[in-house]
């Protein structure tokens, strides 16, 4: 097989296929318009549109297959830390031990922002969203680490990006708890400082508890690639214009904050907290779900890629049980949780349209355990989306083949017509 035929208005087109190292087939529509005086393909939502070939994430949705790089999500999870993983996506390849230390130790001496930045975050009211903090401070780093053609400074934005994320995100918790902010620590390690940053006092010692260590790594690696979801195709619709790193990413922040993306594991933990303080009736919510004249929805249930189950899913739920239990957390919400998901997998609704829990359903419940507040649980997911949102900034920037990012329409309003005059209207 090695090309597509399609007839349109009686003529037939010869189409090239394009395909993956994993079997995938695209049909190439690239010259579709030019050849055929105007036709384009429609496909709201993207469902079917490859935007780009990329080697950096391998989805089967159909399998539950989710591997970086060609390495199994479940062997990541177990076996790396997520510096590793970071270096993986972004440079291709698992670092060895020279690389490894190199990695961290610029990561470390990168981790402080600049004293101005600081005063930034008096502007904020105490009660803004710390999504909203994180991508305009995200943005801002562009004002102080200006944009450049050379590939030593660009890969020294990466570097401060992933070691000043963390940074900004633990000083807007802070913010919003009122509390003085806590510095990075040189000695200790990316998982560990940010947990130092966020839970630390200046009036107490505090030592990182290796099960929150552990459970964030673990959460950390879960997020941080999944190829060209909504947030990813803001990253590189934002730097298919050439905008710089820091602009592009912080539209891929922006994008993650939706509630249907992102946004939905603080929906979740909400939803569960409303079916609790409803008397627990969980069955009552499931079949709000199914009701077409109902908005509500289950969150953290439905992917647009995972028809089977979804790998992350699967890894969080166990690590849900592990992490409560070591921690001696007794939360309501993760039995309603666990019955909410049996009654939906047993449901013929949700089997016929294959909706099974997603990332979000149980990384809140985890990020709950932890002590994070619910308004803090998006900016954990971009802080471990960051190394994937880099991957793609990069692998687009350095592809020759890039063209600025440009979809077409059908226009569906008015034709032609003269101005109406206001005294005529
Ligand atoms: N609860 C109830 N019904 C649902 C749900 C849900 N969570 N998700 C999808 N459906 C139904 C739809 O109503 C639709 O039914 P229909 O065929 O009878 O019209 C069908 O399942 C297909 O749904 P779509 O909205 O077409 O699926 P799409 O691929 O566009 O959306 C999405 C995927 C956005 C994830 C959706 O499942 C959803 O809204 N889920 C809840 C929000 C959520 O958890 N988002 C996080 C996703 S993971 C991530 O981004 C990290």
């Amino acid at each position: 097989m090695t090309s597509a035929k399609l007839t349109y208005d009686g003529k037939d087109y010869e189409l090239g296929l394009i395909e993956g190292t994993e079997g995938e087939v695209g049909i190439d529509t690239r010259k579709l318009r030019k050849d055929t005086g105007g036709a384009i393909t429609y496909d709201p939502g993207y469902g079917n549109t490859g935007s780009c070939s990329s080697a950096i994430t391998f989805i089967d949705g159909e399998k539950g297959i989710l591997r970086y790089r060609g390495y199994g999500i479940e062997e990541l999870a177990e076996k790396a830390r997520f510096v590793e993983v970071c270096h993986l996506l972004i440079y291709g390849s698992l670092p060895n031990e020279q690389q490894l230390e190199e990695f961290s130790r610029r990561l470390t001496l990168h981790t402080l922002i600049h004293e101005d930045m600081k005063k930034f975050f008096e502007g904020y009211a105490a009660s803004a969203h710390p999504m909203a903090i994180l991508s305009t401070m995200v943005a801002s780093l562009s004002a102080y680490y200006p944009d450049s053609a050379d590939d030593h400074d660009i890969d020294l934005n990466i570097v401060r990006l992933l070691a000043k994320a963390k940074t900004i995100a633990a000083f807007s918790y802070k913010k919003s708890m009122g509390h003085p902010v806590i510095y990075p620590s040189n000695d200790l390690s990316y998982t560990q400082n940010f947990l130092h940053m966020l839970f630390a006092l200046p009036v107490e010692e505090y030592r990182v508890p290796t099960v929150l260590d552990e459970a964030l790594n673990l959460l950390l690696i879960l997020h941080a690639d999944h190829e060209q979801n909504c947030s990813t195709s803001a990253v590189r619709m934002v730097g298919s214009s050439q905008a710089n790193l820091f602009v592009a990413i912080s539209a891929g922040i922006n994008a993650l904050w939706g509630p249907l993306h992102g946004g939905a594991n603080q929906k979740v933990i909400e939803m569960l907290r409303g079916i609790r303080n409803d008397g627990s009736d969980y069955k009552k919510y499931v079949a709000k779900a199914k009701d077409k004249d109902d908005p509500f929805r289950l969150m953290g249930f439905g992917h647009r890629v995972y028809k089977n189950y979804d790998p992350r899913a699967r890894l969080l739920k166990k690590a849900a049980d592990d992490v409560l239990a070591e921690l001696g957390v007794d939360d309501p919400l993760l039995d309603i949780a666990r019955e909410l998901e049996q009654v939906a997998l047993e449901d013929g609704y949700f089997v016929e349209r294959n909706l099974y829990p997603n990332v979000d359903f149980y990384s809140g419940i985890i990020y709950r355990a932890m002590g994070i507040p619910t308004e803090m649980f998006t900016v954990m997911f971009a802080l471990g989306r960051l190394p994937g949102w880099i991957a793609h900034w990069k692998e687009m920037r350095e592809d020759p083949t890039t063209r600025i990012h440009r979809p077409r329409q059908i226009y569906t309003g008015e034709n032609s017509r003269p101005f109406v005059p206001i005294s005529e209207r």
